[in-house]
Parts: C-alpha cells; sequence; structure tokens
C-alpha cells in the first residue's frame, strides 16, 4: 500500500511538472485530488485496513495530498502568469500609432454671443422667448403699424424692408421688435422676456452692414416700472458681458415705440475713451437702443398705461461679437471659412 502511494506521488508529481498550461494541470488536479481521485478513494478505504496499517496509510496519504496540492498551487500560479502575459502580448495595443483626424464642429460665433447675452438676462428674472411669438416673416402691421410708426412716416425707411412678392403686407421683419407685440399680445403682465433672432434689411452689404443679422430684443412690463430700472438693467448687462464695470453714457434718441428713447453707448473697449479707429474718435461705441414702452404701443395690444409701465431694449448682435473679438468686417460671419469660425 505504502508503495501505491509513494508510485501515485512519483506519477503524480512527474505529470504536475510537465503540465504545459492550466487546463492540463486542471486535469492532473483532478486525477489525484478530487472527490473522485485516486487519493480520495484511498482516504474512504482507509476503514477496511488492519488498525496498525490505517494510522500509517492515512497519515502519509494526507501527507501526499498535501504537498500534491502545494505543488499544483505553486505550479498553477506560474502557468496562470505565463498564459497572461502571452495573452497581454498578443491582445497589446500599439498606442503609438497616430488616430484617424476628426474634425469637430464648433458653435458659430454669433451664436456663441446670443447663448451669452440670453444667460446674462436670464440671470436677472427674463426669459426666452417662445419662437410662436418672434416670427421671421411678419406683417407690415405687426412690424411698423402696430409698433407706432405711422403710415408713410419717415421711420420705415429707416429700416429699408424686404416685402414678399406673395403678399404686398408680408414682410421678412426688420427688427425684433416685432416680438414686443405677439408677446404683449399673448401674455399679460408682468412680461419679463428676452427675443433674438433674425432680421432683415435691404441694405448694400459693406463691411459694416448686411442684409441679414441678428437682434436681441428685450422687454419688461410691469406696474411701477421706471427708466431708473432701465438704466439698472442694462448697465449690468454691459459690466456681465464686457467683463468689468465701464462708464455708459445715455444718449436722448428717436424710435416711435418708446418714450422716452435712448441710444446707450458704452465707454470704447478699445481705447478706454481716449479715441481710436474702432470709436472713431469719439471715445465711445454705440452697444443699444432702448426706451419706455411707448403708451401708443401699450394701448394697441390693450395693456392699460395707467396701470402698466416697462421698456424695452435692442442690441445687434454682430456688432456686440465684433466690438468683443475685434472683428472688423461683418461679412466674416456669413462667408462661413473654417480659417475664421475655427477661432472661436
Ligand atoms: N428695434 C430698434 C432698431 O432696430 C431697436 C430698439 C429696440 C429700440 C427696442 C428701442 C427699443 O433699431
Amino acid at each position: 500500500m505504502e508503495q501505491k502511494l509513494e508510485n501515485i506521488r512519483k506519477d503524480a508529481t512527474e505529470k504536475i511538472e510537465k503540465a504545459l498550461n492550466t487546463t492540463e494541470l486542471e486535469n492532473i488536479k483532478n486525477e489525484y485530488l478530487s472527490r473522485k481521485g485516486e487519493l480520495t478513494n484511498i482516504k474512504k478505504n482507509l476503514k477496511d485496513l488492519p488498525d496498525d496499517q490505517k494510522r500509517i496509510i492515512g497519515s502519509l496519504s494526507n501527507e501526499i495530498f498535501n504537498s500534491l496540492s502545494v505543488l499544483v498551487e505553486e505550479k498553477y500560479k506560474k502557468l496562470y502568469n505565463e498564459e497572461l502575459r502571452q495573452k497581454l502580448e498578443k491582445e497589446r495595443i500599439d498606442i503609438s500609432l497616430p488616430g484617424s483626424y476628426t474634425p469637430r464642429g464648433k458653435v458659430h460665433p454669433l451664436t456663441q454671443t446670443v447663448n451669452e447675452i440670453v444667460e446674462i438676462f436670464e440671470g436677472m428674472g427674463f426669459s426666452l422667448i417662445k419662437s410662436e411669438n418672434s416670427p421671421e416673416v411678419e406683417t407690415e402691421y405687426v412690424n411698423f403699424d402696430m409698433l407706432n410708426f405711422p403710415p408713410e412716416h419717415p421711420a420705415r425707411d429707416m429700416q429699408d424692408t424686404f416685402y414678399t412678392q406673395n403678399a404686398s403686407n408680408v414682410i421678412l421683419r426688420s427688427q425684433t421688435s416685432n416680438s414686443q407685440i405677439r408677446e404683449m399680445l399673448n401674455h399679460k403682465p408682468p412680461i419679463r422676456v428676452i427675443s433674438p433672432g433674425r432680421v432683415y434689411r435691404c441694405e448694400a452689404v459693406s463691411a459694416r452692414k448686411n442684409n441679414l443679422f441678428h437682434q436681441i430684443e428685450g422687454l419688461l412690463i410691469d406696474k411701477d416700472i421706471t427708466f431708473g430700472d432701465l438704466k439698472g438693467v442694462l448697465n449690468e448687462f454691459i459690466r456681465v458681458y464686457f467683463g468689468s464695470m465701464r462708464p455708459t453714457r445715455f444718449r436722448t434718441s428717436f424710435f416711435p415705440f418708446t418714450e422716452p428713447s435712448a441710444e446707450v453707448d458704452v465707454q470704447c473697449i478699445m481705447c478706454g475713451g481716449k479715441g481710436c479707429r474702432t470709436c472713431s474718435g469719439t471715445g465711445w461705441l454705440e452697444v443699444l437702443g432702448a426706451g419706455m414702452v411707448d403708451v401708443n404701443v401699450l394701448k394697441n395690444v390693450g395693456i392699460d398705461p395707467e396701470v402698466y409701465s416697462g421698456f424695452a431694449f435692442g442690441m445687434g448682435v454682430e456688432r456686440l461679437t465684433m466690438l468683443k473679438y475685434a472683428i472688423d468686417d461683418i461679412r466674416l460671419f456669413f462667408n462661413n471659412d473654417v480659417r475664421f469660425l475655427k477661432q472661436f
């Protein structure tokens, strides 16, 4: 019996040493050490042996079992590590290979400006207008009449308008102020909206003017709104947009739909007020039109001017973007030259 056990030890040890991979080793382990393995069999049958043999064979078979287990364990580690190494070698990724270039899209600089400005006003409690209250194709009635432009009034010529061929009174809006009317017709005060969008004017295209450009309109209607509120809101906007507190100047102006009206200048960001090419030597840059909503406009949309008052303002997105990034030709925004666009 002892001899038989020693043979098992010898055979098993040899096989373990020769095993080439973990699968082979698993099989050897099953053959000798599993519950159906040879050693377990002998241990199971110990009870049939004479007493003196029982002890000797019992401890010998335990000893062999344990030492074979250790051998299997050690060999397993070795084989496993080797297999892992080979696998990693085989599946290695060559990270030095240059990737294929995928050009990344960017947000257009005008859209960036719109997003930035809308966010500033949202921070002051304005919300973005619903698109149905700010259409690009508009009636002359909303774009002009409702906004208190008298018929045949030269103010209509200020904004050379594109008429459509289908109907004489359907136009491409010349200003985002049409959204004031639609917003006030569809909502009761208090109103606080910001309305960005495209506008169209039939003008000769130049470095400063394009037929299509963008405006952002703001409208606030509530009780007890004063010109002081308008100044506060616009000064705060200019502070955040241009990144620091800058002197502003509210100049008397005229718009048919606001009274009083103002044009708002900000101290030139290029020269700090000394006078340069950007500000044509004046030290000031005009950035906005604004004013208190005209009583006639409130009446036109059925809001009682005895109870409510409010202000409106409008600004040019191209102009604000050109000032911020020192861009000298408006046409760059529309040519879609990637060399220009990718700088933003
Ligand atoms: N709609 C005016 C323009 O295009 C700007 C403006 C808007 C002025 C709102 C006052 C109030 O010139």
